[in-house]
């Protein structure tokens, strides 16, 4: 009889003594005595990939996570080979390789620093069971060093001294600290020394990531299967890291349109018709600023994807018409489970085609979701994606809706317990077959993507819009995404903050929770302050699952309806703000919300901090997370702050008491910033902007502000349809000068601009505009430091 008793002992295995090396072009190859071969690409100075085939042969290089349009290139590229080691310099990273066990070291460029070093290094366990090995990885934590990224882990921001999984899972009222999730982001930033960097381990298998939890100095990742293959990007600044992060992994592949940056409501489910009717009305009635009303599982029929319900809804068309006139758009949910029903035309469309997937003995993999048994069609072929895109058709060209919701697309199956497909289920993962072990983690992913592509196509002209539960890295180019199914609680008021942040510095920044709590009911009091922490989230949607009793602005008493538009009005202000940081994320892959670890890594004050965060670049908020408060403390990262409410201008570098009536939320502005903001509407583009407000903050010294404008919608943006300007503020005792850059062809709206100054330390006695002087009586308003003046100015000059 033959056992595997030898193999089972084998335990750890490591790469022995390089013998010699190949290079080609920008990837050199390290052969080991015992057959392990290192791969090591520059991608960029800052960028490098290592991968390790244990027997000699690489698997087929693919990957849904990295993007074709990726920046590639490097200013230098140099190898030397000395005793004990291969050095590989850039411009920004040598690269040390030993020669006796291949391990790897990593400094900086320019300061020999050291940056990240093998502990271990690459090591393997063979999988008797599977085939292929369980391959890991052991780096030195170095002192001091703290961790941040993951996704949307519900855990402190900084992940030192933890452990984590990543398997994508549907986790119905998850906790703080569950683990894991709904999506697997296996990249994670190591800071240490002022100096940041990061590592993206991009293998879809179950993986695992242990930042010094088991061993002290030790920092681990590994996988149930795949290669050992990960991307080093080297910052130092962080923010760059995240940008490099994104731009291998994808920005969004346009600009979102201008109203899914507007308000969302959505309930599991409103139905009937009348009773989605009822709802539209009101918020146009109360007066407070919607965008975006969601049909959920109910407007099918019997659940069954891409049917109607023609009891609730009889006039789909009819009603989604006259939603938007309006000014409500409608999103519907798409769900991947079909039912098994051999009545029902897309069941029978896929049973022929042979698009669900299987058994691995060869019986379609079925499983409970909403209704009853289903199959599920295999998104990891392009044959299947490419029908599924097509069934949009119906719903977006000819009935109007206007954005899709993908959900349970982990795939959550329900009544088993692992929640999804058995690890046998078989995938064609494009031309690479292979069992769900190595798909689960990207089912979601290429679902989204799948509806992505039948959104663009049958929206055309006009900008698609979805949204997915389930994620794995670079699903950002796709869609938007929410935290799941959360609780009404404070503690997860807490997570939602922590997820919003960690999920921006993971590059997935159009992110937001189900506010207000997915499951069981908020008091007022939590409603609000979700809500104030809500608009400040990049995907703005209250959501719950119903069953708990009503969860819109209204249903809490007028004194918290007040407070909810007061603050949904403030969002719609901010718009062209957000729309701005929207740009600098789908362009230059900048996070939109930035964690204070990310706004100053050199002060270690920062390291810590899960609250505040900066919204965009210039707003610092901090949001409240207690019943009953009535202040409480806050970390101001340095440099000076305005009061949004009062203007006071406070001194930052450390922790103060702040006032937060339950109408009020701490929000700081950044001195020198200029904030745009455009007047409240009830919806984007009910009314024509005819000024752009710029609400100026006094710095003596300089600052510079950015404001994006397009159509809010459609391509013409990629043809230069875009305008950006540049404002650069400088600021002395008695002056302050601002001058406009302006780049791009669209001609807003808008006319004017209406300064209004905040913190002038000086009564105007002059004002130039491009040297010529303005008269009083023509730039101000309400003698109260607001001024309007032409939007194409260049340079103008405010003195006392
Ligand atoms: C899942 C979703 C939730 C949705 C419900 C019904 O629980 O996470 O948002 O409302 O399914 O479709």
């Amino acid at each position: 009889m033959i056992t595997n008793t030898e193999l089972e002992q084998k335990g750890n295995q490591f790469p022995a003594q390089i013998t010699r090396y190949e290079k080609k072009v920008d990837t050199f190859f390290f052969y080991t005595i015992n057959n392990v071969v290192l791969q090591v690409t520059i991608f960029r100075d800052n960028v490098i990939r290592f991968r390790y085939a244990t027997d000699g042969v690489f698997e087929n290089d693919f990957s849904y996570a990295i993007t074709k349009n990726v920046t590639k290139g490097y200013n230098k590229l140099e190898i030397e080979e000395k005793d004990e080691i291969y050095s590989i310099v850039t411009e920004r990273i040598i690269c040390e390789i030993n020669k006796v066990d291949a391990k790897i070291t990593l400094l900086d460029a320019k300061t020999n620093e050291l940056i990240n070093k093998d502990e271990l290094g690459f090591h393997w366990e063979e999988n008797y069971h599977y085939g292929g090995n369980i391959v890991k990885m052991s780096k030195n934590t170095i002192k001091g060093e703290s961790y941040y990224g993951l996704g949307d882990k519900p855990e402190h921001l900084n992940l030192k001294g933890k452990r984590f999984q990543n398997w994508v899972t549907d986790s119905y009222a998850y906790e703080k600290n569950t683990d894991p999730i709904y999506k697997a982001i296996p990249f994670y930033i190591g800071l240490h020394n002022e100096k940041a960097y990061g590592i993206f381990f991009d293998n879809s298998f179950r993986s695992y990531f242990d930042f010094a939890y088991e061993r002290k100095g030790v920092t681990s990742f590994w996988a149930q299967g795949g290669e050992m293959n990960y991307y080093f990007i080297y910052g130092p600044e962080m923010s760059d890291v995240v940008a490099d992060y994104t731009d291998l992994t994808g920005k969004p592949n346009q600009m979102p349109p201008l109203w899914t940056l507007g308000f969302h409501q959505c309930k599991w489910s409103y139905y009937p018709e009348s009773k989605l009717r009822e709802i539209t009305s009101k918020f146009r009635e109360l007066q407070i600023p919607c965008d975006a009303i969601y049909l959920d599982i109910d407007y099918m029929d019997g659940f069954r994807c891409f049917t109607w319900n023609n009891t609730y809804f009889p006039h789909p068309k009819k009603m989604v018409k006259e939603l938007a006139d309006d000014g409500f758009k409608t999103i519907a949910i798409i769900d991947p489970g079909i039912k098994i029903d051999r009545e029902y035309n897309i069941f029978n469309e896929a049973l022929e085609n042979d698009y669900f997937c299987k058994r691995a003995d060869g019986p379609y993999m079925k499983g409970k979701v909403w209704p009853g048994e289903c199959h599920f069609p295999d998104f990891t072929s392009s044959k299947v994606r490419e029908w599924w895109s097509g069934l949009f058709k119906e719903l977006i060209e000819d009935i109007g809706i206007k954005g899709v919701w993908n959900d349970m697309n982990e795939p959550a199956v329900m009544e088993v317990p692992n929640k999804t497909f058995p690890d046998d289920v078989r995938h064609e993962y494009d031309g690479n077959y292979c069992s769900h072990r190595k798909a689960h983690n990207v089912y979601g992913m290429q679902m989204a993507r799948a509806t992505y592509h039948g959104l663009k196509k049958f929206t055309y002209p006009k900008r698609p819009f979805v949204i997915t539960r389930a994620a794995y890295s670079g699903t950002q180019r796709y869609t938007s995404t929410w935290t799941g199914d959360n609780v009404a609680s404070w503690e997860h008021l807490w997570i939602a903050n922590v997820q919003a942040q960690r999920l921006a510095i993971s590059g997935f920044s159009f992110a937001g929770s189900d506010i207000g709590g997915f499951a069981e009911q908020p008091t007022g009091e939590l409603f609000a302050r979700w809500i104030q922490l809500g608009i400040f989230h990049p995907f703005c949607r209250v959501h719950s699952s119903g069953d708990h009793g009503d969860q819109e602005p209204w249903a809490f008493g007028e004194e918290i309806t007040n407070i909810v538009r007061k603050f949904i009005q403030l969002r719609y202000q901010l718009l062209p703000y957000l729309y701005t940081a929207f740009y600098k994320y789908q362009n230059k892959g900048n996070p939109m919300l930035k964690s204070l670890v990310l706004f100053d890594q050199k002060d270690i004050q920062t390291h810590y901090r899960t609250d505040e965060f900066i919204f965009g670049d210039k707003i610092l908020v901090c949001p409240i997370l207690e019943p009953n408060a009535q202040g409480r403390r806050m970390y101001f990262p340095r440099g000076n702050w305005y009061n949004f409410w009062t203007d006071e201008l406070i001194e930052g570098g450390k922790e103060l008491y702040v006032e937060t009536r339950l109408d009020i939320m701490p929000i700081y502005i950044k001195e020198g910033a200029i904030i745009p903001k455009f007047p409240v509407q009830q919806y984007v583009g009910e009314i024509e902007i005819e000024q752009m407000q710029l609400d100026l903050y006094y710095k003596c010294g300089k600052e510079k502000s950015f404001l994006y404008d397009d159509a809010g919608d459609g391509y013409d943006y990629k043809k230069e349809g875009f305008s950006l300007r540049t404002f650069s503020l400088v600021g002395k005792e008695k002056e302050v000068i601002i001058q406009q850059y302006k780049t791009g062809k669209y001609i807003t709206g808008y006319k004017d601009f209406k300064i209004k100054l905040h913190g002038l330390p000086f009564e105007i006695s002059k004002i130039q505009l491009d040297n010529e002087e303005m008269k009083f009586e023509m730039v101000k308003v309400n003698g109260d430091n607001t001024l309007i003046i032409d939007k194409n100015f260049t340079e103008l000059h405010i003195t006392g």
